[in-house]
């Protein structure tokens, strides 16, 4: 939903609702005009409450999280107009998270991803994991960290709200080795950023693997198809994929190939032509010029009716594009628009899919005492 609300009043008129209606919410870190409130999202089939964290700066810029699968349900930025939109897919109740759908806002693991048949060796032991994407293993399996009611405290500092969300894994939840407390935190900065910085550490070596699912449509949720967005990407490399988008192991040049976005490209430009088995479109990993390892750029995204920007930085070598090609109307969503196909976009942060299984991409093994450290940056600004 779209509404034209210069950004300074938007903040200061949410902040006199919540002067006007104590109680309605509780509100933590008031200061310099970024604050958290914590609200309820009702309760899991299974009876466990889901509280809703709802984090504004002094822009007026919000992004809303929920306890269930560490999800991202809104964020709402401006266009070059001062206009506000939601610019993440998603759905207004509960129910409908908890129903199946394609991982939309949620928070990813233990393996982002797929692993070719669910199979992977790791000190000299083999593991099955569930065949839960045809022959293979996606997104950590039949109830990954998406499907999982994490714990939340608010962890803003000096104005700037965020709040970390920690969830433990029991040791072969999902058939993966190993107890692991993963954390993921959410900082909204008054310089427009959503920053999710992730941990993880394990009691016995297992594999990890984290990213965020959020579709975006920078004209704002359930305002159309993301095929004229401008798209960057800082890769100069991908991994190929079978039939099946597993990776055969290869690492190709994009260069002359429709796979290639070093320069602004709109996502549909060449989309038709990418190579792949049916409904066809972006599903991707690309391997990040910068290499991993520290914060830097890797995407960005404009929207040239609004004029939005998106940027991406991140630590992960990898990142995938998914351009919505399974969504088919079948689900709508909070503005009730039917997603159809091409909805939305991702851009997955992510170490390469099917990695345990290819020795020479980067490794998703943690060892017990090491701590498993990543962060993803999404900018917003307007031109
Ligand atoms: C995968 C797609 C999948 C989508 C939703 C993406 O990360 O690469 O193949 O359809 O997630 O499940």
């Amino acid at each position: 939903m779209r509404h034209r609300i210069p950004a300074a009043a938007a903040a200061c008129a949410t902040m006199a609702v919540l002067t006007a209606v104590p109680g309605l919410a509780q509100t933590a870190a008031v200061s310099k005009g970024g604050r958290v409130e914590k609200s309820s999202f009702g309760t899991t089939k299974d009876g466990q409450a889901v509280d809703l964290y709802t984090l504004t700066n002094a822009k007026g810029v919000v992004a809303k999280v929920i306890t269930y699968g560490a999800l991202l349900t809104e964020l709402h930025v401006p266009d070059k107009s001062g206009m506000m939109a939601d610019v993440v897919l998603g759905f207004k109740t509960l129910d409908r998270y908890e129903s199946d759908h394609p991982y939309f806002g949620a928070t990813i693991g233990r393996v982002a991803n797929r692993i070719a048949k669910g199979r992977f060796k790791l000190g000299g032991q083999e593991y099955a994991l569930a065949a839960n994407n045809g022959p293979n293993h996606l997104h950590g399996g039949l109830r990954g960290f998406d499907k999982r009611v994490w714990k939340a405290q608010p962890v803003s500092t000096g104005g700037v709200p965020a709040v970390r969300f920690t969830y433990t894994s029991a040791d072969m939840e999902e058939g993966y080795p190993g107890a692991l407390t993963a954390t993921v935190t959410y900082t909204l900065t008054h310089a427009n950023e959503l920053r999710l910085e992730y941990t993880a550490v394990t009691d016995k070596p297992t594999i990890v693997n984290l990213t965020n699912h959020s579709y975006f449509n920078l004209a704002g949720d359930g305002q159309g198809t993301i095929l004229d967005h401008e798209l960057t990407i800082m890769a100069d490399r991908f991994t190929p994929v079978d039939d099946t988008l597993i990776p055969t192991g290869e690492i190709a040049s994009v260069r002359g190939t429709v796979m290639d976005f070093n320069r602004a490209t709109p996502i549909g430009a060449r989309i038709a032509e990418v190579p792949g088995p049916a409904p066809g479109g972006y599903d991707h990993n690309y391997v990040l010029s910068h290499g991993g390892g520290v914060l830097a750029m890797s995407a960005t995204v404009r929207d040239p009716k609004s004029g939005r920007v998106m940027d991406v930085l991140t630590s992960e070598p990898g990142i995938q594009l998914y351009t919505g090609n399974f969504l088919d109307g079948t689900l709508t969503g909070k503005a009730g628009v039917a997603y159809q196909r091409h909805a939305g976009f991702c851009l997955e942060t992510q170490h390469f899919p099917d990695a345990i299984n290819h020795p020479n991409f980067p490794p998703v093994v943690l060892q017990p005492g090491r701590t498993f450290k990543s962060t993803t940056v999404y900018r917003f600004s307007a031109r």
